[in-house]
């Protein structure tokens, strides 16, 4: 084929294609995130602490939200401006005077991550409506109004943004021995908050997207697991790759989701499971 009858030259001579993507940048320079701030909440310890981590190794500045009073690792070397804010995402005045002084600190937010989250795993029946409450308060109010507080500075800024959710595999499927009725209702929302958040901020240049992690080794799967021992085999065995997810294998795909490099990644979930979404091997 010659360069002339080649698709993409015709696309590029006689294109009724709208061309807004101006961006020439190498891969490598649009998956850099120097230059950003990036709001994680959760951030003290588990998946956030790691996700702090590799924004700012990518050279995002980061502003850490957690209800602990500090994080669980010291988070003075990370060669970037990291600010913690214990904020608990239940509450609103708190959370609307956290998000003022981070734009006051950091002059600017590009990248939301919203991994706050608890879970509660007992069967339907013992379920008890104070618990139901909580896990609906942080999981999906709290994740609902950080990113409508990220998205409205972002708007404000004029610079379109990225927001990331942290949903679960338990919003795609039932898990083995685990009881996880509420806590996979409320992933599940996160991930229906993030299709359609995806569509309504579009226009404002601002992406949402998701993912859901499988069995990930942090506090939260060490509860469980301390709760119902026969889970510390089942998070090993169960996943087709063979082995429990470690909170780096997450960072990744969010680190991509946070760059440049996804410019045209809006309304995507992205199961990180060792293949458990896919199925089991039979054992
Ligand atoms: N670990 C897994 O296997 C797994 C799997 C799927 C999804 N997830 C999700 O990933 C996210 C992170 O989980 P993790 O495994 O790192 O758990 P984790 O318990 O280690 O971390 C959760 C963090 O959220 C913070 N938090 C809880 N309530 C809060 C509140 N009201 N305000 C502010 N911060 C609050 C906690 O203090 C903690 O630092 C959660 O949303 C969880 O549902 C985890």
């Amino acid at each position: 084929m010659t360069s002339e009858t080649s698709p993409s030259s015709q696309w590029s001579s006689t294109s009724t294609f709208n061309n807004k993507s101006s961006d020439r940048r190498s891969l490598v320079e649009r998956s850099k995130l120097d230059g950003k701030t990036t709001v994680i909440t959760g951030g003290a310890r588990g998946i956030g602490l790691a996700l702090v981590e590799a924004a700012a190794e990518a050279g995002s500045d980061v502003a850490i939200l957690d209800i602990l009073d500090k994080p669980q690792k010291e988070l003075g070397d990370l060669g970037v401006k990291a600010k913690y804010y214990q904020t608990d995402v239940t509450r609103i005045e708190s959370l609307e005077q956290t998000f003022d002084r981070i734009k006051k600190d950091f002059g600017r937010i590009d990248n939301c991550v919203t991994a706050a989250g608890i879970v509660v795993d007992k069967p339907f029946f013992d379920h008890k409506w104070n618990e139901c409450e909580k896990l609906l308060k942080i999981n999906v109010l709290g994740t609902y109004f950080c990113a409508q507080l990220a998205a409205k500075a972002m708007r404000d800024q004029g610079t379109g943004g990225s927001v990331v959710l942290i949903a679960s595999i338990a919003s795609h499927s039932a898990l083995p021995l685990q009881r996880l009725s509420m806590y996979g209702a409320t992933k599940g929302a996160v991930r229906v908050l993030m299709t359609q958040l995806s569509v309504e901020l579009a226009p404002l240049n601002i992406r949402v997207n998701s993912i859901s992690p499988g069995f990930i080794r942090t506090d939260m799967t060490e509860l469980c697991a301390v709760q119902q021992p026969e889970l510390y085999s089942v998070f090993n065995s169960a996943p087709p790759v063979g082995r429990i997810g470690e909170t780096k294998d997450i960072t990744g795909a969010v680190n991509y989701l946070l760059s440049d490099a996804a410019a045209y990644t809006t309304g995507a979930d992205i199961p990180i499971t060792g293949g458990l979404i896919s199925g089991r091997i039979a054992n």
